[in-house]
């Protein structure tokens, strides 16, 4: 599946229908270079679930909570960039994290990956040239909630 990401009302678009899908275990993983557009997708899925005011991007504190009642179910919203080594991820407590919540992960690959799980929901997102395009590959839990059929 491509969607094309002309512009910050298309990026709220597929975080509308992301949002909308989204339930505890999955994983929404962002691949893509710096700047291809990775927090602003998740910042839109966080709005889309309810959260209102500033998303802080997560580069820093590598992880980020949102719980309800200001989002319809617990995000974890995760960079995964400044780890070294996978294990890290764990060392984080990663796992304790995502106990009931949906993951957002930036740079998923540092964390060694979630695309071997059915609930995840990967997403590259690429500029060539002007334009800016996501590909997205849904996992089996995914492709059965028929979002792109
Ligand atoms: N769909 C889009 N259309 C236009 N600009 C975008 C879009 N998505 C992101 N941007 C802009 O690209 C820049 C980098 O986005 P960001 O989400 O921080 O990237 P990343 O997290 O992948 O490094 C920001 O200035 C953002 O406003
Ligand atoms: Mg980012």
């Amino acid at each position: 599946m491509i969607v094309d990401l002309p512009d910050l009302a298309a990026t709220q678009a597929l975080a509308g229908i992301i949002a909308g899908a989204l339930v505890p275990g999955d994983v929404v993983a962002l691949q893509g270079d710096l700047g291809a557009g990775k927090t602003t997708l998740a910042r839109a899925v966080i709005a889309a679930l309810g959260h209102r005011g500033e998303v802080p991007s997560p580069t820093f504190q590598i992880i980020e909570v949102y719980d309800p009642p200001a989002v319809r179910l617990p995000v974890v919203h995760a960079d995964f960039y400044r780890l070294t080594h996978p294990a890290e991820a764990g060392e984080i407590g990663l796992d304790d994290y995502r106990e009931g919540a949906a993951l957002l992960a930036e740079w998923p690959d540092h964390a060694g990956g979630f695309g071997h799980e059915p609930a995840c929901l990967t997403i590259r997102i690429e500029i060539i040239g002007n334009v800016r395009r996501a590909i997205v590959e849904p996992g089996a839990d995914w492709l059965r909630r028929g979002l792109w059929q």
